[in-house]
């Protein structure tokens, strides 16, 4: 995995970038929250038994999915840019390292996840619309076949892994804020 390598050495790369401004740069901020609610959204859209609505939703699946993808690209860059601030309340803990260790696994995730997506639904030949456009195919059905069932099992591990994390990392937001009663939750605050 050429791009899950290249992903590491960038994350390598901006764990050492940690700022000792005490949030992060607004840019950073509002892509969190507008990822976070497609995150969210595409997620639950997927959870709805089959039923009249159902296409729709899986459209918007898909179509969040894409975006989430391109906004990372944004995303990693203001990180490399702007870096973290650190986490006041527990520099330098195992606390701190583990922290650091769920939010590289949720880019590598928001990376990969949307990828797989892209290969397993193109590898069984369905085209993949994005804003009325078709995006290129880098799997075709006659090559991807064959690979169509795994790919498609590793995006919905993946993606079920990914909604676990999103609920520690809620989890531990929360005993942040209402707990260690400390500035993790400020520091991402829009308004
Ligand atoms: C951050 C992005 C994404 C996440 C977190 C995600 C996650 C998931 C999850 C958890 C499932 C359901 C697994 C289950 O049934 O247990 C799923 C299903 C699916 N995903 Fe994604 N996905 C993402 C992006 C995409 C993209 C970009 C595409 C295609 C362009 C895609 C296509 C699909 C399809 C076709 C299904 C099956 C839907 C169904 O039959 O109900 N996903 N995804
Ligand atoms: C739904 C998907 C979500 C994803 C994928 C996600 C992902 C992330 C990632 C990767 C970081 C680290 C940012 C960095 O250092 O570059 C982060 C930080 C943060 N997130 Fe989320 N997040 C999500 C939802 C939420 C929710 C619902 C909350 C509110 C409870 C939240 C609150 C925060 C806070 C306060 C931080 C800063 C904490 C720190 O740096 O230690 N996030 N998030």
């Amino acid at each position: 995995m050429l791009a899950a390598h290249w992903m590491g050495g960038i994350l390598l790369h901006i764990e050492e970038r940690k700022i000792e401004s005490s949030a992060y740069s607004m840019t950073q901020r509002w892509l969190h929250w507008i990822m976070a609610v497609l995150i969210l959204t595409l997620l639950l859209a997927v959870e709805v038994p089959k039923g009249g609505v159902k296409h729709a939703l899986t459209v918007w699946h898909k179509e969040a999915g894409v975006v989430v993808f391109v906004l990372l690209m944004a995303r990693v860059r203001g990180r490399v840019n702007s870096g973290a601030p650190s986490i006041f309340s527990m520099s330098g803990s195992w606390q701190e390292f583990l922290a650091r260790g769920v939010h590289g696994v949720m880019y590598l995730l928001m990376l990969s996840v949307p990828v797989l997506g892209v290969l397993f639904s193109q590898a069984r030949g369905k085209e993949v619309d994005f804003l009325g456009f078709t995006l290129p195919v880098i799997l075709d059905e006659d090559q991807g076949l064959p690979y169509a069932l795994t790919l498609r099992t590793a995006h919905e591990w993946a993606g079920n892994i990914f909604l676990y994390l999103i609920g520690v990392h809620f989890l531990s937001v929360v005993y942040h804020q209402w707990i260690r009663k400390d500035n993790v939750l400020k520091r991402m605050r829009i308004f």
